[in-house]
Protein backbone atom coordinates (compact mmCIF):
# COMPACT_ATOMS: atom_id res chain seq x y z
CA UNK A 1 0.00 0.00 0.00
CA UNK A 2 1.47 3.21 -0.88
CA UNK A 3 2.52 6.40 1.84
CA UNK A 4 -0.42 8.69 2.55
CA UNK A 5 0.79 11.81 0.98
CA UNK A 6 0.51 15.19 1.67
CA UNK A 7 0.00 16.98 -1.62
CA UNK A 8 -0.40 20.90 -2.43
CA UNK A 9 -1.97 22.53 -5.78
CA UNK A 10 -1.57 25.94 -7.19
CA UNK A 11 -3.22 27.05 -10.77
CA UNK A 12 -0.30 29.53 -11.78
CA UNK A 13 -0.45 32.40 -14.64
CA UNK A 14 -3.40 33.45 -16.88
CA UNK A 15 -6.83 31.72 -16.05
CA UNK A 16 -8.50 29.12 -18.58
CA UNK A 17 -11.97 27.44 -18.39
CA UNK A 18 -11.24 23.69 -16.99
CA UNK A 19 -8.64 24.66 -14.07
CA UNK A 20 -11.72 24.31 -11.23
CA UNK A 21 -12.25 21.10 -13.09
CA UNK A 22 -8.51 19.96 -12.50
CA UNK A 23 -8.38 21.42 -9.31
CA UNK A 24 -11.55 19.39 -8.59
CA UNK A 25 -10.35 16.12 -10.13
CA UNK A 26 -7.11 16.97 -8.24
CA UNK A 27 -9.02 16.65 -4.81
CA UNK A 28 -10.89 13.86 -5.03
CA UNK A 29 -8.63 11.41 -6.55
CA UNK A 30 -6.47 12.36 -3.89
CA UNK A 31 -9.12 12.14 -1.34
CA UNK A 32 -10.00 8.96 -2.42
CA UNK A 33 -6.10 7.64 -2.20
CA UNK A 34 -6.15 8.46 1.03
CA UNK A 35 -4.11 11.51 0.24
CA UNK A 36 -4.48 15.31 1.88
CA UNK A 37 -4.63 18.24 -0.59
CA UNK A 38 -3.35 21.56 0.17
CA UNK A 39 -4.61 24.57 -2.21
CA UNK A 40 -2.05 27.52 -2.50
CA UNK A 41 -3.66 30.54 -3.56
CA UNK A 42 -2.39 33.16 -6.08
CA UNK A 43 -0.19 31.20 -7.81
CA UNK A 44 3.02 30.66 -6.32
CA UNK A 45 2.38 33.04 -3.76
CA UNK A 46 1.35 31.20 -0.75
CA UNK A 47 4.40 29.26 -0.79
CA UNK A 48 5.53 32.54 0.68
CA UNK A 49 3.13 33.57 2.53
CA UNK A 50 1.01 30.71 4.65
CA UNK A 51 -2.24 32.60 4.80
CA UNK A 52 -2.53 32.03 1.17
CA UNK A 53 -2.94 27.94 1.91
CA UNK A 54 -6.32 26.54 1.84
CA UNK A 55 -7.57 23.16 2.77
CA UNK A 56 -9.27 21.55 -0.12
CA UNK A 57 -11.78 18.62 0.88
CA UNK A 58 -14.56 17.11 -1.12
CA UNK A 59 -16.68 20.06 0.61
CA UNK A 60 -14.65 22.90 -1.76
CA UNK A 61 -14.34 21.01 -4.74
CA UNK A 62 -18.61 20.30 -4.84
CA UNK A 63 -20.38 21.84 -7.66
CA UNK A 64 -17.42 23.61 -9.63
CA UNK A 65 -16.33 21.28 -12.48
CA UNK A 66 -18.76 23.70 -15.26
CA UNK A 67 -17.39 26.90 -13.39
CA UNK A 68 -15.07 29.15 -15.30
CA UNK A 69 -11.35 30.91 -13.09
CA UNK A 70 -10.40 29.10 -10.39
CA UNK A 71 -11.02 29.14 -6.85
CA UNK A 72 -7.56 29.41 -5.93
CA UNK A 73 -7.16 32.72 -7.59
CA UNK A 74 -4.07 32.79 -10.29
CA UNK A 75 -1.51 34.71 -10.98
CA UNK A 76 1.04 35.86 -13.36
CA UNK A 77 3.30 38.04 -11.26
CA UNK A 78 4.74 36.39 -8.50
CA UNK A 79 7.50 34.35 -9.56
CA UNK A 80 9.24 33.27 -6.42
CA UNK A 81 12.85 32.90 -7.87
CA UNK A 82 12.48 36.40 -9.60
CA UNK A 83 9.88 38.35 -7.23
CA UNK A 84 9.90 42.39 -8.16
CA UNK A 85 10.55 44.90 -5.68
CA UNK A 86 10.73 48.42 -6.04
CA UNK A 87 12.60 50.25 -3.37
CA UNK A 88 13.50 54.18 -3.64
CA UNK A 89 11.77 54.21 -7.27
CA UNK A 90 14.43 51.49 -9.12
CA UNK A 91 13.31 48.05 -9.27
CA UNK A 92 15.08 44.96 -8.82
CA UNK A 93 13.98 40.78 -8.94
CA UNK A 94 15.21 38.99 -5.89
CA UNK A 95 15.23 35.35 -5.87
CA UNK A 96 12.86 34.29 -3.05
CA UNK A 97 13.45 30.23 -4.01
CA UNK A 98 15.02 29.04 -0.66
CA UNK A 99 12.11 30.93 1.60
CA UNK A 100 9.57 28.79 -0.59
CA UNK A 101 11.68 25.75 -0.50
CA UNK A 102 12.12 25.82 3.47
CA UNK A 103 8.17 26.65 3.63
CA UNK A 104 7.76 23.67 1.70
CA UNK A 105 9.05 21.49 4.26
CA UNK A 106 8.12 23.10 7.11
CA UNK A 107 4.54 22.09 5.88
CA UNK A 108 5.86 18.47 5.72
CA UNK A 109 4.54 18.40 2.12
CA UNK A 110 5.45 15.79 -0.23
CA UNK A 111 4.76 17.49 -3.63
CA UNK A 112 3.19 20.50 -5.41
CA UNK A 113 1.16 19.64 -8.85
CA UNK A 114 1.84 23.20 -10.50
CA UNK A 115 -0.90 23.73 -12.84
CA UNK A 116 -0.13 26.24 -15.46
CA UNK A 117 0.89 27.18 -18.83
CA UNK A 118 4.24 28.20 -20.60
CA UNK A 119 6.18 31.19 -17.96
CA UNK A 120 4.34 29.17 -15.01
CA UNK A 121 5.63 25.52 -16.00
CA UNK A 122 9.31 27.24 -16.71
CA UNK A 123 8.90 28.34 -12.88
CA UNK A 124 7.88 25.00 -11.66
CA UNK A 125 10.88 23.41 -13.78
CA UNK A 126 13.30 26.13 -11.44
CA UNK A 127 11.73 25.01 -8.31
CA UNK A 128 11.98 21.04 -9.00
CA UNK A 129 15.99 22.15 -9.80
CA UNK A 130 15.76 23.22 -5.64
CA UNK A 131 14.53 20.61 -5.04
CA UNK A 132 10.29 20.69 -4.57
CA UNK A 133 8.96 17.69 -5.77
CA UNK A 134 6.62 18.56 -8.41
CA UNK A 135 4.20 17.42 -11.44
CA UNK A 136 3.03 19.89 -13.93
CA UNK A 137 -0.23 19.99 -15.16
CA UNK A 138 -0.47 22.21 -18.61
CA UNK A 139 -2.46 24.75 -18.68
CA UNK A 140 -3.19 27.36 -21.58
CA UNK A 141 -5.86 28.57 -24.05
CA UNK A 142 -3.42 29.37 -26.70
CA UNK A 143 -2.28 25.59 -27.05
CA UNK A 144 0.94 26.12 -27.32
CA UNK A 145 3.22 23.55 -25.16
CA UNK A 146 4.62 21.13 -27.61
CA UNK A 147 4.82 18.27 -25.06
CA UNK A 148 1.20 17.98 -24.58
CA UNK A 149 -1.10 17.13 -27.72
CA UNK A 150 -3.70 19.94 -26.70
CA UNK A 151 -4.27 21.66 -23.10
CA UNK A 152 -7.58 22.15 -21.60
CA UNK A 153 -8.79 25.76 -21.87
CA UNK A 154 -7.89 26.19 -25.78
CA UNK A 155 -11.52 24.44 -26.87
CA UNK A 156 -13.50 26.87 -24.99
CA UNK A 157 -11.79 29.15 -26.07
CA UNK A 158 -12.31 28.30 -30.06
CA UNK A 159 -15.50 27.79 -29.00
CA UNK A 160 -16.09 31.62 -28.18
CA UNK A 161 -14.23 32.80 -30.60
CA UNK A 162 -16.20 30.95 -33.23
CA UNK A 163 -19.77 32.60 -31.41
CA UNK A 164 -18.12 35.97 -32.00
CA UNK A 165 -17.30 35.40 -35.40
CA UNK A 166 -20.51 33.90 -36.42
CA UNK A 167 -22.37 37.09 -34.50
CA UNK A 168 -20.00 39.59 -36.68
CA UNK A 169 -20.99 37.74 -40.06
CA UNK A 170 -24.91 39.41 -39.59
CA UNK A 171 -23.51 43.05 -38.52
CA UNK A 172 -20.78 42.90 -41.44
CA UNK A 173 -23.09 41.42 -44.22
CA UNK A 174 -25.95 44.55 -43.51
CA UNK A 175 -23.65 47.17 -43.14
CA UNK A 176 -21.29 45.78 -45.79
CA UNK A 177 -18.03 46.21 -43.91
CA UNK A 178 -14.94 44.56 -43.45
CA UNK A 179 -14.58 43.42 -39.85
CA UNK A 180 -11.41 42.64 -38.39
CA UNK A 181 -11.35 40.72 -35.11
CA UNK A 182 -8.22 40.25 -32.96
CA UNK A 183 -8.01 36.59 -30.80
CA UNK A 184 -5.45 36.09 -28.12
CA UNK A 185 -2.69 33.24 -28.80
CA UNK A 186 0.28 34.93 -27.98
CA UNK A 187 3.24 33.86 -30.56
CA UNK A 188 0.81 30.80 -32.04
CA UNK A 189 -2.11 30.98 -34.29
CA UNK A 190 -4.11 28.08 -32.86
CA UNK A 191 -7.07 29.95 -31.51
CA UNK A 192 -7.62 31.91 -34.75
CA UNK A 193 -6.73 29.13 -37.08
CA UNK A 194 -9.55 26.99 -35.72
CA UNK A 195 -12.07 29.68 -35.00
CA UNK A 196 -11.60 31.17 -38.21
CA UNK A 197 -11.94 28.33 -40.26
CA UNK A 198 -15.15 27.36 -38.15
CA UNK A 199 -16.57 30.69 -38.15
CA UNK A 200 -16.19 30.68 -41.92
CA UNK A 201 -13.46 33.53 -41.69
CA UNK A 202 -12.74 35.27 -44.99
CA UNK A 203 -9.24 35.82 -43.96
CA UNK A 204 -7.30 34.47 -41.06
CA UNK A 205 -3.90 35.76 -40.30
CA UNK A 206 -1.48 33.96 -37.92
CA UNK A 207 2.21 34.32 -36.37
CA UNK A 208 3.36 31.20 -38.36
CA UNK A 209 2.06 32.92 -41.75
CA UNK A 210 3.22 36.92 -42.19
CA UNK A 211 0.92 38.72 -43.94
CA UNK A 212 1.26 40.98 -47.06
CA UNK A 213 -1.76 43.41 -46.39
CA UNK A 214 -1.90 44.08 -50.49
CA UNK A 215 -3.11 40.22 -50.24
CA UNK A 216 -5.61 40.88 -47.49
CA UNK A 217 -6.83 43.62 -49.45
CA UNK A 218 -6.87 41.26 -53.27
CA UNK A 219 -9.25 38.93 -50.88
CA UNK A 220 -11.75 41.69 -49.84
CA UNK A 221 -12.14 42.80 -53.61
CA UNK A 222 -12.37 39.51 -55.00
CA UNK A 223 -15.11 39.19 -53.17
CA UNK A 224 -16.69 42.40 -53.81
CA UNK A 225 -16.36 41.64 -57.30
CA UNK A 226 -18.60 38.61 -56.70
CA UNK A 227 -20.86 40.38 -55.19
CA UNK A 228 -19.92 39.35 -51.27
CA UNK A 229 -19.91 43.29 -49.86
CA UNK A 230 -18.35 42.12 -46.62
CA UNK A 231 -15.80 40.11 -45.50
CA UNK A 232 -14.42 38.75 -41.93
CA UNK A 233 -10.99 39.06 -41.07
CA UNK A 234 -9.59 37.24 -38.17
CA UNK A 235 -6.41 38.23 -36.98
CA UNK A 236 -4.03 35.83 -33.76
CA UNK A 237 -2.42 39.16 -31.43
CA UNK A 238 0.71 37.78 -32.64
CA UNK A 239 0.24 38.27 -36.21
CA UNK A 240 2.66 40.19 -38.44
CA UNK A 241 3.58 41.92 -41.58
CA UNK A 242 6.03 40.30 -43.75
CA UNK A 243 9.36 42.01 -42.47
CA UNK A 244 7.09 43.80 -39.88
CA UNK A 245 6.86 43.13 -36.04
CA UNK A 246 4.31 42.34 -33.60
CA UNK A 247 1.90 44.97 -32.24
CA UNK A 248 2.62 45.45 -28.62
CA UNK A 249 1.04 47.60 -26.02
CA UNK A 250 2.63 49.65 -23.65
CA UNK A 251 6.16 49.42 -22.35
CA UNK A 252 8.38 46.53 -21.51
CA UNK A 253 8.48 45.35 -18.26
CA UNK A 254 11.74 43.48 -16.94
CA UNK A 255 10.58 40.05 -16.11
CA UNK A 256 7.22 40.18 -17.52
CA UNK A 257 5.95 39.07 -20.92
CA UNK A 258 5.40 42.04 -23.58
CA UNK A 259 1.29 42.60 -23.72
CA UNK A 260 0.47 41.74 -27.34
CA UNK A 261 -2.22 43.67 -28.80
CA UNK A 262 -3.14 46.47 -31.74
CA UNK A 263 -2.70 44.57 -34.82
CA UNK A 264 -6.44 44.57 -36.01
CA UNK A 265 -6.78 48.06 -35.70
CA UNK A 266 -3.50 48.01 -37.82
CA UNK A 267 -5.14 45.72 -40.49
CA UNK A 268 -8.57 47.15 -40.67
CA UNK A 269 -6.57 50.98 -41.10
CA UNK A 270 -4.79 49.08 -44.69
CA UNK A 271 -7.75 47.40 -45.91
CA UNK A 272 -9.88 50.55 -45.55
CA UNK A 273 -6.97 52.36 -47.02
CA UNK A 274 -6.47 49.96 -49.38
CA UNK A 275 -10.06 49.09 -50.76
CA UNK A 276 -11.63 51.76 -49.73
CA UNK A 277 -14.17 49.79 -47.75
CA UNK A 278 -15.30 50.38 -44.43
CA UNK A 279 -13.23 48.56 -41.94
CA UNK A 280 -14.37 48.02 -38.29
CA UNK A 281 -11.92 46.45 -35.55
CA UNK A 282 -12.90 44.78 -32.27
CA UNK A 283 -10.50 42.66 -29.77
CA UNK A 284 -12.30 39.87 -28.17
CA UNK A 285 -9.31 39.68 -25.16
CA UNK A 286 -10.12 37.85 -21.85
CA UNK A 287 -13.74 36.91 -22.98
CA UNK A 288 -11.55 33.93 -24.56
CA UNK A 289 -10.36 32.92 -21.01
CA UNK A 290 -14.09 33.18 -19.21
CA UNK A 291 -17.10 31.29 -18.92
CA UNK A 292 -17.92 27.43 -18.50
CA UNK A 293 -15.63 25.34 -19.91
CA UNK A 294 -16.99 23.03 -23.22
CA UNK A 295 -17.72 19.30 -21.87
CA UNK A 296 -14.23 18.30 -24.01
CA UNK A 297 -12.41 20.61 -21.61
CA UNK A 298 -13.94 19.05 -18.65
CA UNK A 299 -13.44 15.79 -19.74
CA UNK A 300 -10.08 17.11 -20.76
CA UNK A 301 -9.08 19.09 -17.18
CA UNK A 302 -10.54 15.74 -15.36
CA UNK A 303 -8.07 13.67 -16.70
CA UNK A 304 -5.27 16.05 -16.77
CA UNK A 305 -6.02 16.60 -12.77
CA UNK A 306 -6.70 12.60 -12.02
CA UNK A 307 -3.39 11.64 -14.33
CA UNK A 308 -1.51 13.99 -11.99
CA UNK A 309 -2.35 12.48 -8.72
CA UNK A 310 -1.54 9.13 -10.15
CA UNK A 311 1.81 10.14 -11.15
CA UNK A 312 2.31 11.77 -7.60
CA UNK A 313 1.19 8.17 -6.40
CA UNK A 314 3.66 6.94 -8.77
CA UNK A 315 6.72 9.26 -7.00
CA UNK A 316 7.19 10.31 -10.88
CA UNK A 317 8.33 13.62 -9.56
CA UNK A 318 9.54 16.44 -12.34
CA UNK A 319 7.66 15.63 -14.73
CA UNK A 320 4.28 16.87 -16.73
CA UNK A 321 1.01 15.37 -17.28
CA UNK A 322 0.52 15.03 -21.05
CA UNK A 323 -1.93 14.14 -23.38
CA UNK A 324 -0.87 12.01 -26.20
CA UNK A 325 -4.35 10.84 -27.57
CA UNK A 326 -5.88 8.27 -26.53
CA UNK A 327 -3.65 8.19 -23.43
CA UNK A 328 -2.63 10.03 -20.33
CA UNK A 329 1.02 10.19 -20.41
CA UNK A 330 4.38 11.96 -18.30
CA UNK A 331 7.17 13.93 -19.91
CA UNK A 332 9.97 15.50 -17.92
CA UNK A 333 9.20 19.02 -17.23
CA UNK A 334 12.34 20.40 -18.32
CA UNK A 335 11.56 19.17 -21.75
CA UNK A 336 7.96 20.49 -21.49
CA UNK A 337 9.00 23.93 -21.14
CA UNK A 338 11.73 23.86 -23.69
CA UNK A 339 9.82 23.96 -27.29
CA UNK A 340 6.62 26.11 -28.15
CA UNK A 341 4.26 24.53 -30.45
CA UNK A 342 3.65 26.61 -33.70
CA UNK A 343 0.97 25.21 -35.89
CA UNK A 344 2.56 23.49 -38.64
CA UNK A 345 2.46 24.50 -42.07
CA UNK A 346 2.33 21.32 -43.73
CA UNK A 347 -0.99 20.79 -41.32
CA UNK A 348 -4.27 19.37 -42.75
CA UNK A 349 -6.10 22.31 -40.99
CA UNK A 350 -4.02 24.83 -42.61
CA UNK A 351 -4.46 23.13 -46.01
CA UNK A 352 -8.32 22.69 -45.22
CA UNK A 353 -8.49 26.49 -45.00
CA UNK A 354 -6.63 27.00 -47.99
CA UNK A 355 -8.90 23.96 -49.90
CA UNK A 356 -11.58 26.33 -48.56
CA UNK A 357 -10.37 29.56 -50.24
CA UNK A 358 -9.53 31.23 -47.21
CA UNK A 359 -6.62 33.69 -47.44
CA UNK A 360 -3.97 33.44 -44.66
CA UNK A 361 -2.66 36.94 -46.36
CA UNK A 362 0.18 35.53 -48.13
O1 LIG B 1 -1.44 33.03 -22.33
C1 LIG B 1 -2.80 33.28 -22.25
C2 LIG B 1 -3.10 34.70 -22.66
O2 LIG B 1 -4.50 34.90 -22.57
C3 LIG B 1 -2.57 35.11 -24.03
O3 LIG B 1 -3.35 34.61 -25.08
C4 LIG B 1 -2.56 36.61 -23.89
O4 LIG B 1 -1.60 37.18 -24.76
C5 LIG B 1 -2.15 36.81 -22.47
O5 LIG B 1 -2.49 35.63 -21.78
C6 LIG B 1 -2.82 37.98 -21.81
O6 LIG B 1 -2.33 38.10 -20.52
P1 LIG B 1 -2.92 39.07 -19.41
O7 LIG B 1 -3.96 38.31 -18.66
O8 LIG B 1 -1.73 39.39 -18.56
O9 LIG B 1 -3.50 40.26 -20.10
Amino acid sequence: MSRKLRLAINTGGGDAPGLNAVLRAVTLTALNKGFEVIGIQKGYLGLLDTKYLVPLTAESVRGITHLGGSILGTNNRGNPLAIRVVEGGTERFVDVSDQAVSNFRRLGLDGLIAVGGDGSLKIAAGLAKKGIPIIGVPKTIDNDLAATYETFGFETAVATATDAIDKLHSTAESHERVMVVELMGRYCGWIALYSGISGSADVILIPEIPFDIQKVCDKVMARELAGRHFSIVVCAEGAAPQGGNVATLGEEVAGQEIQLGGIAAKVAAGIAACTGKETRSLVLGHLQRGGMPTSSDRLLSLRYGAAAVRLAEEGRWGTMVAYDPPVMTAVPLEEAVASVKYVPLDSDVVQTARDLGISFGD
